[in-house]
């Protein structure tokens, strides 16, 4: 009877295997706990002849020996101590790897500029991408037939509302507005943020794209202060020695108005496609603030004078990156961001 139960288990122990730790525990309780078969079967050992005692004390060891050989292995394979139901799990397998993003050109380029001027003491203020006429046009000295209020270059949300017409923002200016309106000078400001003008998409123009603007409002500031203060821009953003000059502009917000130009960032002013044999590429406009506009904005133009520029950022990185393709900008094209990792910092 016992020889032949014994016979049946072995064959049971010798068959099972299992990786999940639930299953190797009810095998553990089946054969070893406290209530399990090996007990039952030591428990019936005591009853039988002491001839049969003899040739079976053996076997019944070795059995028990096998049951608990074969747990031990089961529960190492496992690779855990207490089973639960992470076991089964092999913690020495080498991790699944996940890929770290990178940041977006443009963000990584708007970076470094804020961390330049805030070195020059300018902090960053926002407003918003949806304007009224006045804090983006009027208060700027906009004459009313000026033709960036043009169908053309402004996507108009509404026409001639309660605070004038409503419309996408053209410049980060209107944040410049803004400021000026809610406080008095010393002012020192950047105005980083996305700019809409309606023009048709291609590889050099875009409906959208990103501006960092300007703002240095104080008493006696001059046009001076504004070239020295672009030009310590410049060495800090493209390195020492390249060259800037300045070319008489027109804007309705600054008076006198300039356009800035560097030395070419790629050809170092030898002459390449970029800067078209030139030698200098424009990277900005700048001027000292009208005093309309400073009076626009309730500020005593007779006491504060104050010097803006602006930028657009994508053609910063441009130069920076040697992006030919604007729209690759707002692609989202992992291919063409993954590129600018290594800048991750
Ligand atoms: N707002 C101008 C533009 O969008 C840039 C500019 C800003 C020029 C400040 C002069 C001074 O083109």
């Amino acid at each position: 009877m016992l020889q032949e139960k014994i016979t049946q288990y072995t064959a049971e122990i010798n068959a099972f295997t299992t990786t999940n730790a639930d299953e190797l525990e009810q095998f553990r309780i089946k054969f070893l706990g406290t209530k399990g078969i090996i007990k039952d079967i030591f428990d019936e050992f005591k009853a039988v002849s002491p001839e049969e005692k003899r040739t079976l004390g053996k076997v019944l060891n070795e059995f028990k020996q096998l049951a608990e050989a074969k747990y031990q292995s089961l529960k190492e394979e496992g690779g855990q101590d207490q089973g639960g139901k992470d076991a089964g799990m092999d913690l020495t397998l080498p991790g699944e790897g996940f890929e770290v993003g990178a940041r977006h050109p443009l963000a990584l380029v708007r970076r470094e500029i804020v961390e330049i001027f805030n070195k020059l003491g300018f902090s960053v203020a926002e407003g918003p991408e949806i304007e009224d006429d006045w804090h983006n046009f009027s208060a700027l000295n906009f004459p009313e037939e000026h033709p960036a209020r043009d169908m053309q270059d402004t996507f108009f949300i509404k026409k001639g509302g309660e605070k004038g017409d409503i419309a996408l923002r053209t410049h980060t200016s209107s944040v410049q507005v803004r400021m000026m309106e809610h406080g008095q000078p010393p002012f020192r400001a950047l105005m980083p943020g996305r700019v809409y003008r309606n023009e048709a998409i291609s590889a050099r123009a875009h409906c959208f794209f990103h501006q960092i603007e300007g703002l240095y409002v104080d008493e006696k500031v001059s046009f001076a202060d504004l070239k020295q203060t672009l030009f310590y821009f410049v060495q800090e953003l493209y390195g020492e020695g390249t060259k800037v000059r300045f070319r008489p502009s027109y804007f309705p917000f600054t008076e006198p108005s300039a356009e800035m130009d560097i030395s070419c960032t790629i050809c170092k002013g030898d002459g390449c496609q970029l800067c078209k044999h030139s030698g200098w590429v424009e990277i900005l406009g700048c001027g000292m603030v009208d005093p309309n506009v400073l009076e626009n904005c309730g500020i005593d133009s007779k006491k504060y004078s104050g010097f803006a520029f602006g930028m657009g950022i994508e053609r910063i990185a441009n130069l920076k990156f040697e992006i030919k393709d604007l729209r690759l900008f707002s692609e989202n094209d992992v291919r063409f961001l993954k590129q600018f990792k290594s800048a991750l910092i």
